[in-house]
């Protein structure tokens, strides 16, 4: 199935398959997601908005380094997603965050925060100045912004190279590309909070890069690609038969192999900044 709100230009497929892909995807980038909190002086206490929650990865990360004392609302436009993150919440023992079901571009949240953060969220939207300018407005003196984006023009390669490893890294970032949303948005971050008021930002990179049998890439490429898969098969970017989804992880751990490899996967670009 398609989500086809008008609020999100969100490509990936809305399904069981996908929430759980969600979550395997998060294991691959929570820790840089720590470490940018940790930059940005995350700490226990704080009440942190978290925007384009998902299945609420970054929320029980926040959730962590907030401790008891502190708090976490996470606001999201899928409300069936929302569930599976309320249930991992209430799994995991955390009683301070909340889930709300909304559009990230209408917040009218009514009390202020110490920290406003987003991971792979703002790509999505069409007028991520503005989200961002909104969340400011409910941060006070002092208060954090902190967002994750990922940056598809940087290229995924392999050393040696990998025809494969080139063929799907082209697959993800055209179905991205054609779904209207912004794969460029992580060399965008730092216009987009100077934009939204907020200081001079500072910026990080982080190329995952990875290799040998156990590697978690493969998976976590082919999940992303079969989250991409409808669209990839509508828009003509690769016949199913190519893509063979069943059988991509595999392929692509057994290619890098060959060559005895390493594969540059994605890079995320963590922008962080504290008002003055
Ligand atoms: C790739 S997921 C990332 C989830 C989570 N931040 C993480 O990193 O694990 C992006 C999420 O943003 C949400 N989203 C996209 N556009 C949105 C909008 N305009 N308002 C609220 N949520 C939005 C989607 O529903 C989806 O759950």
């Amino acid at each position: 199935m398609h989500f086809n709100h008008p609020a999100t230009k969100y490509a990936l497929s809305r399904s069981d398959h996908e929430t759980q892909h969600l979550q395997e995807r998060a294991l691959l980038w929570n820790p840089s997601t720590r470490q940018l909190f940790e930059n940005a002086g995350i700490v226990q206490g704080m009440r942190v908005l978290d925007l384009g929650s998902g299945a609420g990865d970054v929320a029980l990360l926040a959730a962590d380094m907030v401790g008891p004392q502190g708090s976490v609302l996470g606001i999201d436009l899928d409300s069936a997603i929302l569930e599976t993150a309320r249930a991992r919440v209430s799994a995991a023992g955390y009683r301070s965050v909340v889930f709300r079901s909304g559009d990230v571009r209408d917040i009218d949240l009514g009390h202020d925060f110490d920290a406003v953060v987003g991971r792979l969220v703002l790509q999505y939207v069409s007028d991520p100045v503005a989200v961002l300018a909104a969340a400011n407005r409910h941060l006070g003196r002092g208060g954090i912004a902190a967002f994750q984006e990922a940056d598809w023009t940087i290229p995924v390669r392999a050393v040696p190279p990998c025809a494969l490893l080139d063929r799907v890294s082209g697959w993800i970032r055209e179905a991205f590309d054609r779904s209207g949303s912004d794969i460029q948005m992580g060399a965008k971050l730092r216009r987009i909070f100077l934009s939204a008021g907020f200081p001079e930002p500072k910026l990080h990179a982080n190329t995952f890069l990875g290799g040998g049998a156990e590697w978690v890439g493969y998976r976590h490429m082919a999940g992303l690609v079969r989250s991409l898969l409808p669209l990839i098969e509508a828009e003509g970017i690769a016949h199913p038969e190519e893509v063979a989804v069943e059988t991509l992880a595999d392929r692509l751990r057994d290619q890098t192999l060959s060559g005895d490899g390493v594969v540059f996967y994605t890079t995320l670009v963590s922008a962080w900044v504290q008002k003055d």
